[in-house]
């Protein structure tokens, strides 16, 4: 079973740097059937969402298999993330334990506020500040009332993540962005360098034009690995976490077997050259 190197968040506390999405992992026997596979192969960390609507199949599945393969709740990472819809004072606290009750999970390892904005509110609506700020006040409440271990945000960027310091009592353990070859933020690792804030990537794989490109191939080649096992274990070498999200049995071993190849400093250099600011999910950019 695979060894999964752990990082110390600012907390103290330790996350794996490589876990399990479950974006579009929906319905109890998917979920059930991903799950059983991957606590088989060694996946420890489980990236999960309100807005991804599989919390409580995730929740029942876990009752059920963790007894199967000797795990306790403690044995496992589970983060979950504060829909846009529910962001603002008092809504935060309670989504929050909403999500514990569906999960069944008595507390959640990592709570992240999944996106800068509020629902429904135009992105240079300057209520959104507000509402982010008072939902982090609640993230804050969480952690003190032992409802969360930690506690993060999800695409923000530098002056998010700058005005963040200015009302924050606790900083953010984790800031989980879009990041690969084909977008690398180097403004965002700089800032969590500086302010001691972990790094996790979401959509290291689905990265299409990235995925034929002759360099990556080149790499995987090389290493006899694939193109996927490269693009996860470039972030990892780099202490940025990864979440790749597979239902396919075949991808989430191919996923987790990336601990008997190194790739060279001047490879990871060499990938950065792919950067062309693409974005496959959002960009909170405009968003005040
Ligand atoms: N905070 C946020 O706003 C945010 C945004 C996006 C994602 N996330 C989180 O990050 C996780 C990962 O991101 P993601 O799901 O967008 O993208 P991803 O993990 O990069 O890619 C997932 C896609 O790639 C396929 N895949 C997985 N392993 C593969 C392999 N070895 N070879 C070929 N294809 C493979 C999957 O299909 P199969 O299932 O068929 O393998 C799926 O279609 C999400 O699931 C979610 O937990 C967070």
């Amino acid at each position: 079973m695979a060894c999964i190197p752990s990082v110390t968040l600012n907390t103290a506390l330790k996350m794996p740097l490589f876990g399990l999405g479950t974006h579009k992992a929906v319905g109890y026997s998917n979920v059930y059937r991903m799950l059983d596979e991957a606590l088989k192969l060694g996946y420890r960390l489980i990236d999960t969402a309100a807005v991804y609507r599989n919390e409580e199949d995730i929740g029942t599945c876990l009752k059920e298999l963790l007894p199967k393969y000797g795990l306790n709740r403690s044995d496992i990472f589970i983060t979950s993330k504060l829909a846009p819809k529910d962001q603002g004072e008092g809504a935060a606290y309670k989504a929050c334990v909403k999500s514990i009750e569906r999960l069944e999970c008595e507390y959640l390892d990592l709570y992240l506020i999944h996106w800068p904005g509020k629902q429904k509110l135009k992105p240079h609506d300057v209520r959104n500040r507000q509402f982010r700020m008072e939902s982090w006040l609640d993230l804050e409440k969480l952690l003190n009332d032992g409802l969360v271990k930690n506690i993060g945000v999800s695409n923000y960027n530098v002056r998010h993540l700058d005005d963040m310091l200015t009302y924050s009592t606790i900083p953010p353990a984790v800031l989980q962005v879009e990041y690969h070859p084909l977008l690398v933020q180097k403004d965002l690792v700089a800032w969590c360098q500086k302010q001691q804030v972990h790094l996790q990537a979401y959509r290291s794989i689905a990265i299409e034009e990235g995925r034929s490109d002759p360099l990556v191939i080149g790499v995987a080649e090389k290493h006899a690995k694939t193109v996927s096992q490269v693009l996860l274990k470039w972030a990892i070498q780099q202490d940025i976490g990864v979440i790749p999200k597979s239902t396919n049995e075949d991808h989430l071993k191919e996923n987790i077997d990336i601990w008997d190849f190194d790739l060279t400093q001047d490879e990871i250099t060499d990938l950065e050259k792919l950067h062309k600011g693409t974005r496959f999910c959002w960009d909170p950019t405009p968003m005040a």
